[in-house]
């Protein structure tokens, strides 16, 4: 069978990737794909470099976790997608119930930042900053926007207005010059008020002078869901100058699996690698994990699941070939 990563880098993209979590990777049929380089040339850590993992009490910064899944990718010459600086949840108590004011928030999600991205630190694979084409990148900023297109409230918001945006993303260019920085979002694959915000947000930190090089689509999409508009949205936000990425994609559907609704999860897949292949700020696309059988969905959305293009068994469904002749 034809190999993701090996078709996406055929098709002039970057990568093809995936996310993972450390308890996976004892697996040992799941660790066989995900060790393969042709098939997952970029890895995302799904939970252990976020907020909570990674700064447990202010100012005590405990890498080892995400040093494991970096590890993991250096090992198979993988990129990492650092995920993620900011967001509003899984935070530890000590930032939501803080109850610092502007000045002191501001320096903790600076503070936080930089120690993230600093580049020695998940021992990020250094060679990889030195070669143009092959950057990591950050979700620096996840998830601040409403569906509405409003600013999503958050202790971040809450105390500081839009700033804290601007704070974090000037230290991560500080931190790792290298790096793309990346907005990261949900419900932006379409066009319509969520996006328009997107949009909005980035012209305005461009007008700032605030390091931003990408837009970072989630994708966590319902069969039969994918929007009409994602291609001219992607093409919306690349004429804004910054790189798009597909982040986070899985497309799940209500349970009980049939066949009707696994060759509509192929035609879904196939049309959001299709929109990406069609534009060339479009660099990579990477699945919020690639097996049923560890899926953030059935845990998320309940009564759906089968999401991912491998089966709870690590067969390969029908959305692979549906990936594969999107390419
Ligand atoms: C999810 C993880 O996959 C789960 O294991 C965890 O319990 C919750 O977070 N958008 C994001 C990701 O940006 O960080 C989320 O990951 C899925 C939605």
């Amino acid at each position: 069978a034809a190999q993701l990563n090996r078709v996406a880098q055929a098709a002039g993209k970057l990568y093809f990737g995936t996310a993972t979590n450390i308890e996976e990777l004892s697996d040992s049929a799941y660790a066989a794909i995900i060790n393969n380089r042709t098939e997952f040339g970029q890895i995302t850590a799904a939970n252990v470099m976020k907020w909570d993992s990674t700064e447990p009490s202010r100012g005590v910064f405990t890498f080892g976790a995400g040093d494991q899944i970096a590890a993991l990718a250096k090992k198979n010459n993988q990129l990492l997608r650092g995920h993620n600086c900011v967001w509003h949840q899984q935070l530890p108590s000590w930032v939501t119930a803080g109850h610092f004011d502007a000045p002191t928030l501001s320096s903790i999600v600076s503070t936080h930042c930089s120690a993230l991205m600093y580049v020695s630190k998940f021992q990020i694979p250094l060679e990889l900053n030195f070669h143009p084409q092959t950057k990591d990148s950050w979700d620096v900023i996840n998830e601040c926007l409403n569906d509405d297109g409003t600013f999503r409230q958050s202790v971040f918001f809450d105390t500081l207005n839009t700033s804290f945006i601007a704070t974090a993303l000037r230290a991560a260019r500080a931190a790792d010059p290298q790096a793309k920085l990346y907005i990261n979002d949900f419900n932006i694959e379409g066009q319509g008020p969520k996006s328009t915000a997107m949009v909005n947000l980035v012209k305005s930190l461009q007008a700032q002078k605030v390091p931003i090089d990408g837009i970072g689509i989630q994708a966590h999409l319902l069969v039969g869901g994918v929007p009409p508009t994602l291609l001219a949205n992607l093409k919306q936000f690349t004429a804004l100058g910054v790189e798009v990425a597909i982040t986070e994609l899985d497309v799940r559907m209500t349970l009980p699996v049939t066949a009707a609704l696994l060759a509509q999860q192929r035609r879904d897949y196939q049309t959001v690698i299709s929109a990406c292949q069609a534009v060339k700020g479009c660099i990579g696309v990477t699945v919020w994990d690639f097996s049923d059988k560890f899926s953030w969905v059935p845990g998320a959305f309940t009564g759906q699941g089968a999401a991912c293009p491998w089966d709870e068994n690590m067969v390969r469904k029908p959305a692979i070939d549906g990936i594969i002749a999107g390419f």
